[in-house]
């Protein structure tokens, strides 16, 4: 039985043909979109050749962009490719999870319209994809190849995530620049990060030091977290902020240190994007994207 890091993803206990139905909807759709990009912008063809068009898959058209971004003399995206489809063998789960990444960019990011803009151009999309193939290989103790993958997307996508941080899906790195991810963190379904923000240790505690940011989490720009707290399901940490204590489910807090200025509704919290792909059918599916 394969053990995969994505159990808590909703997606997980769906059953084969209801996922191959949602990804063979989500493709087409992709495909459609690099056919009309095609058209309006023939010189850069390769690029939608390349990354969509010549590929077999959803899946495979994810790892082959995120890889020809990382690629270098020392991982050519051959072995980049390779890696990563080792990998989805070892923990399917990590295809639910890049899914339901992208659909949270179109969802959520009012700049973008069409899955190719995450797909082709949004470094943070692709650094979570990074991100998910170096926690892998940290899990399956490879180290020095998950380290280098960190070291490497933070010159290429500017992010620093630790290989061991714990990520779920529909996870939402907005422009990414700037952001650090401590080892013992853990991201949980459908948070948004935005750019420059730290969820780090407070250079005091050893072991488990890193924040816990549960479900459909806001965390603002600049927002610096510090230590082993607890941000609650669907808080909102506001740009520029300074967290050092625990945040209330539903709460917004903001300032420097961190003030609670808001308890919204639950009502008012973003539907989990993993939710709502729960509950659709095919048809649904095919109709909302
Ligand atoms: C916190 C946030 C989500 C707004 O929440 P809100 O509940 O709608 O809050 P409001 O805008 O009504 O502001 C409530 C109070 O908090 C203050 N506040 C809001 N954001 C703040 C911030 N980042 N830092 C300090 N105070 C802030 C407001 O000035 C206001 O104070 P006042 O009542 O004395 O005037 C939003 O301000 C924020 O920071 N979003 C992140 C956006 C971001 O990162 N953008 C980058 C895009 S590239």
């Amino acid at each position: 039985m394969v053990r995969s890091a994505y159990k808590h993803l909703s997606l997980v206990s769906k059953g084969a043909t209801n996922l191959r139905d949602i990804t063979d909807a989500l493709w087409l759709r992709l495909r459609e979109e690099a056919q009309e990009a095609y058209k309006r912008a023939p010189m850069l063809a390769p690029l939608f050749v390349d990354s969509i068009l010549d590929q077999p898959s959803f899946e495979a058209a994810v790892f082959h962009r995120t890889s020809a971004r990382l690629k270098n003399d020392t991982i050519p995206l051959s072995l980049l490719v390779e890696t990563f489809h080792r990998a989805v063998a070892g923990d399917p789960g990590i295809v639910l999870a890049l899914r339901a990444d992208i659909h949270a960019v179109v969802e959520r990011d009012p700049a973008c319209e069409r899955f190719i803009e995450p797909f082709l151009y949004f470094k943070g999309f692709h650094a979570i994809q990074t991100h998910r193939l170096a926690h892998w290989l940290w899990n399956n103790q490879e180290i020095d190849f998950a380290l280098y993958l960190q070291s490497r997307s933070s010159d290429v996508f500017q992010t620093d995530i630790h290989p061991a941080a714990q990520f779920g899906g529909g996870i939402f790195l907005d422009h990414a620049t700037g952001l650090v991810v401590g080892a013992t963190a853990v991201v949980e379904d459908d948070v948004s990060v935005l750019q420059n923000v730290t969820l780090g240790g407070t250079g005091k505690e050893t072991g488990d030091r890193h924040p816990k940011v549960r479900r459909g989490a806001i965390i603002g720009a600049g927002a610096k977290v510090l230590g082993n707290i607890e941000i609650g399901a669907y808080a909102r940490i506001a740009a520029g902020s300074v967290v050092r204590h625990p945040v209330e489910p539903h709460t917004t807090v903001a300032g420097v240190p961190a003030k609670v200025i808001r308890k919204n509704d639950a009502e008012d919290s973003t539907c989990s994007v993993n939710q709502a792909i729960n509950e659709l059918s095919y048809d649904v599916f095919s109709y909302m994207i």
